[in-house]
């Protein structure tokens, strides 16, 4: 009896997936998604609000697993699920490489992203004139990422990251350094740079970028003296030399500032009665998204939702960078697991940023900076496993993944067995799903490299079509500008030109009025 109802429950099972995927279930699929395309409308308003979301190292290979590891972790097949963002109507390719390197680093990308120019790799902030580690080299080279641009127009801004907030990336916002590695006053001594005129980045952050109303990521001890402990690790200390406590100096002279190292302050904080929100949720860089609550650190997803909540006080719109910042890690230690893991967090994020913001007035962009070397491959099965075995043998009779790296620490192991063994590890009976599983690589580096090959971008809302075709990495920036009219000085700007063009009449209204008249358009053609 148990035998045939299971029998049964497995013909079903299997008929409706035959029966899902017929001519007509590609066929009604195709037809929606066309109408869907017809039915769009170039949303050319202003945009208010604009929140940038960075993967770091979220290539399109990363993308995918991505997607297909949510759906599996919902108990679907995965390769028909959808992460946040792939709901976007616009999307475009980047090319990522630095002015001086073809394989690019995440300064010299997040120049390009942020500032509107490509510059070398390992440089922040600065155009190309300057040389690397070279403080003085950069001086008349700083350029101003578009947070400037959008406060010095009055918008309120913020800044999140997985990663310390004086890393690479984040950094890009508010920093110019010659090197990505002078965080901190410590660095630049040991570099022989200090006292050449040049800041440190979290200096530079503190000193010179105060008004950013919102700054929430890790790396709290780039702010504080190297003899003062770590108040969550007291066998961590600062990494200051200079005496000077950043955080202390930080909150002297703002009203409504607070300050949180912890998942409890945080959540505590009204956004209502806060101005100013500071948090360093762990001494160097948060953690992965599979380990935040063992950190007692808040994630990517309860971040944005706050930081969006305080800046939607400003009446005139706001500028929100969001990273999520270890994707990159994960693939440097070659662990696709936490790869996979912290870029379905950062569609959470995406996904909370939609929920609380109209398509009308924010434009949302969603890219990554750069690649890595994972790939996907072995014709697996459908539904089979993104972090499995491929399902059958290369030609050792030995089993491998669908993920695998190019070069990398999961290189280590292979090495190590072929000397031993004179074969590749045996992973029959090793469990590839575990989150400290390392994938095979071919060429062995202590941290896996970044990929050269282009990243994928994604908008929706005012200018989002803006994004399209292949583009350098610098255009971005260039768009956000456009989008958010934050320089009236640049001639290119199709958002001011557009306001010239159609006078005085109010952004919402101009929309309404195209919407009116491609209304019109759709029904007497
Ligand atoms: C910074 O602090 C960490 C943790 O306390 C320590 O391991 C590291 O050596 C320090 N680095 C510098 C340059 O002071
Ligand atoms: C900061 O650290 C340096 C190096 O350890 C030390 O010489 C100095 O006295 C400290 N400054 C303060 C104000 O504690
Ligand atoms: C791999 O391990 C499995 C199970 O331990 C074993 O049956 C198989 O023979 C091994 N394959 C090779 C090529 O050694
Ligand atoms: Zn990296």
């Amino acid at each position: 009896m148990e035998f045939t109802f299971s029998v049964f429950i497995l013909l079903l099972a299997s008929l409706s997936l035959v029966l899902g995927q017929d001519a007509a279930f590609w066929n009604n699929q195709a037809r929606d998604s066309i109408q869907k395309a017809l039915e769009r409308e170039l949303n050319i308003g202003e945009a208010k609000n604009i929140i940038f979301f960075l993967g770091d190292g979220m290539s399109v290979p990363t993308v995918t697993a991505a997607r297909i590891r949510q759906g599996q972790l919902k108990g679907e097949t995965g390769e028909e699920n959808i992460l946040a963002w792939e709901t976007f109507p616009h999307v475009g390719l980047i090319k990522t490489y630095n002015t001086d390197a073809q394989v690019p680093d995440s300064a010299g990308t997040a120049t390009a992203f942020f500032s509107g120019i490509k510059t070398k790799s390992g440089v922040v902030g600065i155009d190309d004139r300057v040389e690397y580690a070279d403080c003085e080299s950069g001086v008349g080279g700083e350029v101003d990422s578009v947070l400037v641009n959008a406060h010095n127009i009055g918008k309120a801004t913020g800044v999140i990251s997985t990663a310390r907030i004086t890393h690479a990336t984040p950094a890009a916002t508010y920093a110019h350094v010659a090197k990505r590695g002078w965080e901190v006053d410590t660095e630049m001594i040991e570099d022989g740079e200090d006292g050449k005129g040049c800041k440190d980045i979290a200096l530079q952050l503190i000193e010179d970028n105060s008004f950013i109303k919102v700054i929430l990521g890790g790396g709290r001890r780039m702010f504080y003296n190297n003899t003062e402990l770590d108040p969550e690790d007291p066998s961590d200390r600062g990494n200051r030399t200079d005496g000077r406590n950043l955080i202390e100096e930080w909150q002297e002279g703002k009203a409504n500032a607070y300050y949180v190292w912890n998942k409890e302050q945080f959540d505590a904080i009204d956004e209502d009665t806060t101005d100013y929100l500071f948090g360093l949720f762990e001494d160097s860089h948060m953690r992965y998204a599979s380990e935040s609550e063992e950190g007692n650190d808040p994630s990517l997803a309860s971040m944005t939702e706050k930081a969006i909540k305080m800046l939607q006080k400003e009446e005139k719109g706001f500028f929100l960078a969001v990273e999520g910042g270890r994707i990159d890690h994960a693939h440097h230690a070659g662990n696709a697991y936490n790869a996979l893991g912290d870029a379905i967090a950062m569609s959470d994020a995406v996904a909370m940023a939609l929920e609380m913001t109209s398509d009308s007035d924010t434009l949302i962009v969603v890219t990554a900076d750069h690649a890595h070397t994972m790939s996907i491959g072995g014709y697996p099965d459908r539904g089979n496993k993104i972090l499995g075995l491929a399902g059958y043998f290369g030609s050792d009779d030995l089993p491998f993944t669908t993920l695998g790296y190019l070069n990398g620490p999961g290189a280590e192991e292979v090495r190590q067995s072929y000397s031993d063994t004179g074969m590749r590890p045996n992973l029959t009976e090793i469990d590839t799903e575990d989150k400290d599983y390392l994938q095979q690589a071919i060429v062995p580096l202590s941290s896996e490299s970044h990929g050269g090959d282009d990243v994928a971008i994604y908008a929706t809302g005012p200018m989002a079509h803006l994004f399209h075709g292949v583009q350098e990495q610098s255009y971005i920036a260039h768009v956000m500008r456009n989008a958010g009219c934050y320089d009236e000085t640049d001639t290119m700007n199709a958002c001011l030109n557009l306001n010239s063009a159609s006078s005085n009449i109010p952004s919402a209204l101009r929309v309404s009025l195209m919407a009116l008249l491609s209304a019109m358009i759709t029904y007497f053609f």
